[in-house]
């Protein structure tokens, strides 16, 4: 049985801080920001936003485009890394607040929970609800996957310039019109690691940059060997000599901290992709320096962040194999139309990698590019860490969906938010009702209860 996503939502919160402003108040050079990590904007939730009410809004917007029942969905999931609570799962307050639109009692029959793995627990809940569908329990009905998060560092930490919030939901069936998801060629790495996590009862992760950065190119790089033998095994692809898996992706979606993570990923993968074939001759003439390679090639990470000759020379290495035209090319074509939505977004943690398809989608049809039939790979990382290399074709009936698809419009007007402002947001200095912008139709949180017998209860309500 075939399964995939039918339909895409997105929820982003109406708040931004500009990067230039992020800059001028840090005494950073923007242009840091703006090139040197593919930020522009980043959104901020406002005071009455938590990551359940983000979810919740995405999933009544892909309901309501798609005239769907609580009766349609079977399965409501949510990943997230920004739970606020240790035992109740963040799709019960989903579902809290859909009934309040719906009508109580209307989701009983729906099943589903909170997942956790950093930024590639999505994928795994995709995964898990994918292959519901597969094995024919679904029963007709659909699954809701809702990725949700605020991406939010400590305040004049390095990681403070890659934050950013929102949800995207993604509707699941047998029939799906925009992509059905490759079966069998799924493939995960994990490894125990502390690049970044998040401690009990701290609000901001506890963050080894340049560390986590090596280490999600590693793991995602495992991750495409187990892929390709995946997809070599089970037939689905039929490589030819001196083709690489990366050739037969029409588009490469990578996981987005901030945009251009997915850049340095894309070139990590392609240079080991090419490493082995012909084609690598001519690429080494025109960068005309031999490929470093660390003192101690079977080191630790740490031991290769540590060796700063190797570490200036292939940052050098990088940046002339980035300028090459056959380097280009694949750049153009396979990822930049997935990185417009997270320069003006930020990082979203569980749903960036999912922004990024959507934003892709919407881009490459505006250019004219036919879809149909392009096979899509995903590069999902989570800190932790894990990740997972998957793939997918993008159906014929993907215009219905595309074709609507206007991020600034789904975003909406957006405040500017001064540098003060953004402070309070920040420290948690303002109450719910102290919020910056007053929207309509949309679940806002309205009190989180402090007393002893019900403290975190929280309550919302959906906005007239
Ligand atoms: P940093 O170390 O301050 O920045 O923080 P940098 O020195 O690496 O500079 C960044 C880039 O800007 C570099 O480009 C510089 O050259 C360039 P590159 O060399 O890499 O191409 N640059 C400039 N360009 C133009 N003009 C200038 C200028 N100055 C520098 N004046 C870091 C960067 C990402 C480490 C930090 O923001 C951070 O710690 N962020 C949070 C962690 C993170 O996002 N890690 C990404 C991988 S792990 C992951 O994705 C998982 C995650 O999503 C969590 C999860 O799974 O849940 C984070």
């Amino acid at each position: 049985m075939t399964a995939g996503i039918d339909d895409i939502a997105i929820y982003i919160p109406r708040l931004y801080i500009d990067a230039a402003d992020f800059a001028e108040a840090r005494g950073l050079d923007p242009v840091k920001l703006q090139k040197g990590l593919g930020v522009s904007q980043m959104a901020i939730v406002d005071a009455n936003q938590d990551p359940a009410c983000l979810a919740a809004n995405a999933c009544l917007r892909v309901m309501e485009k798609n005239n769907l029942s609580p009766d349609d969905i079977g399965r409501l999931y949510i990943s997230t890394e920004s739970a606020f609570d240790e035992s109740k799962a963040m799709n019960s307050y989903v579902i809290g607040m859909l009934e309040q639109v719906y009508g109580q009692g209307s989701f009983e029959h729906c099943g589903g929970v909170e997942t956790k793995f950093a930024c590639v627990s999505g994928s795994y809940a995709l995964y898990d609800n994918t292959n519901w569908i597969r094995a024919g329990e679904a029963e007709g009905k659909s699954a809701l996957v809702v990725v949700s998060d605020i991406a939010k560092y400590d305040m004049g930490s390095s990681g403070e310039m890659t934050q950013g919030a929102g949800a995207v939901v993604m509707l699941l069936n047998d029939e799906p019109r925009l992509l059905e998801f490759d079966p069998k060629v799924t493939s995960t790495s994990i490894k125990d690691e502390y690049d970044f996590y998040r401690p009990f009862g701290k609000e901001t992760p506890i963050v080894h940059g340049q560390y986590s950065n090596l280490l999600y190119m590693i793991q995602v790089r495992k991750a495409l060997e187990a892929y390709k033998k995946k997809v070599i095994s089970s037939n689905l692809i039929k490589m030819k000599e001196n083709e690489t898996i990366l050739d037969h992706m029409d588009y490469i979606n990578m996981h987005l901290p901030y945009s251009n993570m997915g850049k340095k990923a894309l070139a990590y993968l392609v240079r080991h992709e090419w490493r082995q074939l012909p084609r690598w001759k001519n690429i080494l003439e025109q960068i005309g320096m031999e490929e470093p390679i660390p003192k101690d090639p079977r080191g630790t990470i740490e031991s290769v962040l540590a060796d700063e000759e190797f570490m200036a020379k292939d940052h050098e290495f990088t940046k002339l194999f980035t300028k090459t035209q056959e380097y280009q090319d694949v750049f153009e074509s396979k990822l930049s139309s997935s990185l417009i939505a997270s320069t003006m977004i930020g990082n979203l943690y569980t749903a960036s990698l999912y922004l990024g398809f959507r934003s892709s989608l919407e881009f490459e049809y505006q250019k004219g590019v036919d879809l149909e039939g392009k096979r899509i790979g995903f590069g999902s990382y989570g800190s932790g860490s894990s990740a997972m290399v998957f793939s997918g074709l993008v159906q014929p009936e993907y215009e219905e969906i595309v074709k609507s698809m206007n991020l600034e419009a789904e975003i909406g007007q957006r405040k500017r938010l001064t540098w003060s402002e953004y402070e309070e947001l920040h420290e948690n200095k303002l109450t719910p009702e102290q919020s910056k912008v007053h929207t309509k139709k949309e679940f806002v949180l309205v009190d989180v209860k402090t007393d002893v017998e019900s403290r975190g209860e929280r309550r919302y309500v959906f906005t007239s």
